[in-house]
């Protein structure tokens, strides 16, 4: 599939592994310029070595949680690229928590920090560049336990929820700027993150048997709906969450 992001430069956070570094590939494959953020340096260095059209690559190890982090990373931006016309916001984390009487705060704030703040705090700095410019493209990673109180996801579903209303809230605020805010949210994909669950037969059959397609989503699955979202053959889309389930929510 061709989505033309010749020359565009592209944000993806989280781009180590599992969905962000098969985004990263799909964007260096379409020809854009792509900067992959992620807290460990050996991951990136990793993801570099395996990775098509090095030289279109920058890795910059940074906790998207971290203000200090995510400004300095902009300043790089800003100097090497001057402009920034797609950001993935793709970072996510997820502990198994006790419900919410049973959840200590320091918790709560790790969960919220990493999910909701840190993609607040990134994409503060691209709509800042991409209003000035006119032009840009913020894609975010929810999920549909943003969507449906999932047991022990509780407070990763909060912030997935708080995610989505932020993509509505981006989107209603950058719309005359030419920038478009839209979501995407995946019911379980075959990664590290959920391999726990997708691992254990017993649940994986019980996650199946939900899934009007009858399998858990493939890292490809997401990534082609990314890319529409982040390339022109959305530009009259904003301020949307695309659910991609193989159906799971429509039963
Ligand atoms: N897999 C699923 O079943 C599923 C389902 C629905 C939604 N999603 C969403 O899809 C997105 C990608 O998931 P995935 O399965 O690809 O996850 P993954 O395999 O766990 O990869 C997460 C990536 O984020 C980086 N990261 C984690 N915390 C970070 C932080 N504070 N700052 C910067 N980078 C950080 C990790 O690298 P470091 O550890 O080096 O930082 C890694 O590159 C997430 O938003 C997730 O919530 C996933």
């Amino acid at each position: 599939m061709n989505f033309d992001l010749k020359d565009k430069t592209a944000l993806v956070t989280g781009g180590s592994r599992g969905i962000g570094l098969e985004i990263a590939r799909s964007l260096l494959n379409e020809g854009a310029k792509v900067i992959l953020c992620s807290r460990k340096e050996q991951g990136l260095d990793t993801a570099a070595a395996i990775l098509e059209n090095p030289k279109n690559l920058t890795t910059i190890p940074v906790h998207i949680g971290k203000a200090d982090d995510v400004d300095a990373l902009f300043a790089t931006i800003e100097e090497k690229f001057t402009h920034l016309d797609i950001l993935i916001n793709n970072v996510g984390m997820n502990l198994i928590t006790p419900g919410i009487a049973d959840l200590d705060p320091g918790l709560w704030q790790k969960i919220i920090d990493t999910n909701l703040s840190g993609t607040f705090l990134v994409s503060r700095k691209a709509a800042l560049m991409m209003r000035t410019q006119g032009y840009g493209k913020i894609v975010s990673l929810s999920s549909i336990a943003g969507r449906k109180a999932t047991p022990g996801m509780g407070i990763y579903g909060i912030a997935k929820a708080g995610i989505e209303m932020m993509t509505k809230v981006l989107a209603a605020e950058l719309a005359l700027f030419n920038v478009q805010v839209n979501a995407l949210a995946p019911a379980m994909v075959k990664t590290e993150f959920s391999k726990d669950f997708w691992s254990n037969k017993e649940l994986l059959d019980h996650v199946t048997s939900t899934i009007p397609m009858g399998r858990i989503a493939e890292i490809d699955d997401i990534v082609k709906p990314v890319l529409f979202l982040a390339s022109d053959g959305s530009s009259y889309i904003t301020g949307q969450t695309l659910v991609v389930d193989g159906g799971a929510t429509a039963i």
